[in-house]
């Protein structure tokens, strides 16, 4: 797929992206179906796995050719210090992390059934205490040579706030991944931020439970924003509307499903690298795209993300 912007090679430049959210661990066990309320399913196995929406962002952005800074928070405990050297391993710039002594590093405790989807219960810890004057102070100090900011929202509201605003105010690419909704993250959508919920954050964020068309929320969305948004849908692709224009669907790619965990997250980490080169957001959206799909194809958040030559390889 090609856009006004460029081919569907992905262009050489590298950017540079400021990722603010969740760093977790992930402790996996895999069962035949999720559990319903109440319900105990016996699973096989416990895998433990880096993740936080954020800490995957920022890894599937560098392992797509950007240079990746994290501005988050973990625990003064074994897991944080893993969490760290794993995101460093990886290419992530974690010298805006803070190291909080009196919280734990945030856990979250996931079942992925057959069909590769999840469940997912979190224990925000040190993310929960993530300061909005640590993300201004550190996006004070990245801005001047960033090109995008991927803000997710597994942190406080006021965290949140904090990073889109600099990042507004800095005129450089700002995406927001609405997950989860947390309270008066609706209120942020007038900061103009890239808007990428899935289909029951877009729901949320639009306070519709009726029959409204994915594309009619979507639309009423950019009008609030004044900036394009994309409603991702799994295995049904997604749909991309700007301001003005018309929804346009992007099929998804063929996939071998073991594990979904994660995929939003290389979504989002990819856009953003994609757009913090200087593409445009079609060819971006398209990127992201087969990265997702890549993805899912093996255990764990993080395991499947694919690496700009692979996303290459599977383009041509
Ligand atoms: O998006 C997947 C992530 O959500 C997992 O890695 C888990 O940590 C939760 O934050």
């Amino acid at each position: 797929m090609e856009d006004s912007e460029g081919s569907s090679v992905m262009p050489s430049a590298v950017g540079t992206v400021i990722v603010v959210g969740a760093v977790n661990v992930d402790l996996v066990v895999n069962a035949h179906r999720l559990p319903g309320p109440g319900e105990t399913v016996v699973g096989s196995g416990l895998r433990t796995f880096g993740g936080g929406k954020g800490a995957n962002a920022a890894v599937a952005a560098a392992r797509a050719g950007a240079h990746v800074y994290l501005v988050a928070a973990v625990g003064a405990d074994d897991h944080g210090g893993a969490a760290l050297a794993e995101l460093a391993a990886d290419g992530v710039d974690v010298s805006c992390v803070a190291i909080l002594e009196d919280q734990p590093t945030g856990v979250a405790l996931i079942v992925v059934d057959d069909q590769g989807e999840n469940q997912i219960a979190l224990g925000p810890g040190a993310n929960g205490a993530l300061g909005a004057g640590h993300v201004s102070a550190a996006l004070a100090e990245l801005l001047p040579t960033a090109d995008c900011v991927l803000v997710s929202a597994e942190i406080p509201l006021e965290a949140v706030g904090a990073a889109l605003g600099e990042a507004r105010a800095a005129g450089v690419h700002c995406i927001l991944n609405p997950a989860p909704v947390i309270d008066g993250l609706d209120g942020l959508v007038p900061l103009g931020a890239i808007l990428t919920p899935n289909e029951s954050e877009l729901t949320q964020l639009v306070g519709r439970t009726g029959q409204a068309s994915m594309a009619a929320m979507l639309t009423e969305l950019v009008q609030r924003s004044g900036a394009s948004a994309i409603v991702t849908l799994g295995g049904d692709g997604c749909v991309v509307v700007s301001p003005g224009g018309t929804p346009a669907v992007f099929p998804a790619r063929p996939a071998r499903v073991v594990d979904t965990t994660g995929a939003g997250d290389t979504f989002n980490g990819v856009l953003a690298a994609r757009l913090a080169a200087g593409g445009g957001l079609v060819a971006a959206v398209d990127t992201a795209m087969i990265a997702a799909a890549i993805s899912v194809g093996a255990h764990g958040a993080r395991t499947g993300m694919p690496t700009a030559a692979e996303i290459q390889a599977a383009r041509s």
